[in-house]
C-alpha cells in the first residue's frame, strides 16, 4: 500500500480547504478527522469538547485516527491538535508525508476571528499564540514538507505541496 498523505497545522491554517483540492488533483480520497468525528457522534466540535472534556475528544481522535490509517491510502485534513499525542506523531512520522501549513499568529487570528464557534479552543490571539508555542515543535518535526501559507491563494499553496511531494 501507498503512504497516506497528512495535512497538519494550526486551525485556520486550511487544512480543511487543501484537502479536497488536493484529493482532487492527485485522485487520492481524502477524510477530514473533525468532519469525521461530528458525523460519528452526531455533535459539533464544541459540544463534543462541552460534553466529553478536551481531555477525552484528545483520545477520541486518537483512536479514530490510529484505526483509520489503516484503510487504503487517504490525504487525511487533521485537527490541529492532533500533535499533541505521542502516537499521532509517531504516525505522522511512519505512515506518510507529512504537509505542515505554516501560518502566522496575524493570519491564523484573522481567519478565526469570524468562526469562533467551531473552534473552543480559540479565544483571542493570546490563545493562539500559546497554543502554536506549545505545539510548533511538534508541526516541525512531524513534517517533510512545510509550506509557509502567509498571503498566498489556495491554487498556490496547491501547487507549491505538489511541487514539493515530488521532489
Ligand atoms: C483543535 C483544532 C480543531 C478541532 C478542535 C481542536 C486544536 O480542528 O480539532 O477544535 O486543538 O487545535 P481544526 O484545526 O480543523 O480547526
Amino acid at each position: 500500500m501507498k503512504s497516506h498523505i497528512f495535512i497538519i497545522g494550526m486551525m485556520g491554517s486550511g487544512k480543511s480547504t487543501l484537502a479536497p483540492l488536493l484529493s482532487q488533483k492527485l485522485k487520492i480520497p481524502f477524510t477530514d478527522t473533525d468532519k469525521d468525528l461530528e458525523n460519528i457522534f452526531n455533535l459539533d466540535i464544541k459540544k463534543i469538547f462541552d460534553q466529553f472534556s478536551e481531555k477525552k475528544f484528545r483520545e477520541l481522535e486518537s483512536t479514530y485516527f490510529l484505526e483509520h490509517i489503516k484503510k487504503s491510502r487517504m490525504i487525511y485534513a487533521t485537527g490541529g491538535g492532533i500533535v499533541m499525542i505521542k502516537k499521532n506523531r509517531h504516525i505522522l512520522r511512519s505512515k506518510g508525508s507529512t504537509i505542515y501549513l505554516n501560518a502566522s499568529i496575524e493570519t491564523l487570528n484573522n481567519r478565526l476571528v469570524n468562526h469562533q464557534k467551531k473552534r473552543p479552543l480559540f479565544t483571542n490571539k493570546n490563545s493562539l499564540k500559546t497554543i502554536l508555542n506549545e505545539r510548533k515543535q511538534y508541526y516541525k518535526d512531524c513534517a517533510d514538507i512545510i509550506i509557509n501559507i502567509d498571503e498566498k491563494s489556495s491554487k498556490n499553496i496547491l501547487n507549491e505541496i505538489i511541487e514539493k511531494l515530488n521532489k
